[in-house]
């Protein structure tokens, strides 16, 4: 069904273990993620596997989260591979967490939008 960002809201209280919009912390901030280049968090150090998706071209499309957060380190090294640079497909994500069902993955970047 369709995404909802309030029923999103709720479900990001599980991102906030890591996350915020405004700022760093385990995770990097995610207010304006969606539509930003991988790996550009003003300040945060993220892993060469995040980091090199985005200079590999990985946007946040609001699609690309919603698959991301299925399995994020499957997600980059897909990407990477796809893109020609398997080499760069090694090592693993700081990121822990998955997002296993769908429904969930879709309201949580709905909200994730709303986020400046
Ligand atoms: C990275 C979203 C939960 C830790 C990211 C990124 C996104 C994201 C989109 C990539 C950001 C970028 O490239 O600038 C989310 C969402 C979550 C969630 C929507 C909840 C549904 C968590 C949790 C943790 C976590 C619970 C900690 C246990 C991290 C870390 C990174 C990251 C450390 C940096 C990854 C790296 O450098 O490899 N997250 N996250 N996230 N997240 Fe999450």
């Amino acid at each position: 069904s369709a995404q909802d960002a309030k029923a999103g809201e709720a479900v990001f209280k599980q991102c906030m273990t890591c996350h915020r919009a405004d700022k760093n912390m385990v995770g990097p901030a995610l207010g304006g993620v969606v539509g930003r280049k991988a790996g550009t968090a003003a300040g945060f150090t993220y892993s060469p596997l995040n980091h090199n998706s985005g200079e590999a071209g990985l946007v946040w499309t609001a699609d690309n989260i919603i698959n991301y957060l299925n399995d994020p380190n499957a997600f980059l090294k897909k990407f990477l591979t796809d893109k020609g640079k398997a080499d760069q497909a090694v090592g693993v994500t700081k990121m822990t967490f998955k997002l296993a069902n769908e429904q969930q993955r879709k309201d949580v970047v709905a909200y994730l939008a709303t986020l400046k």
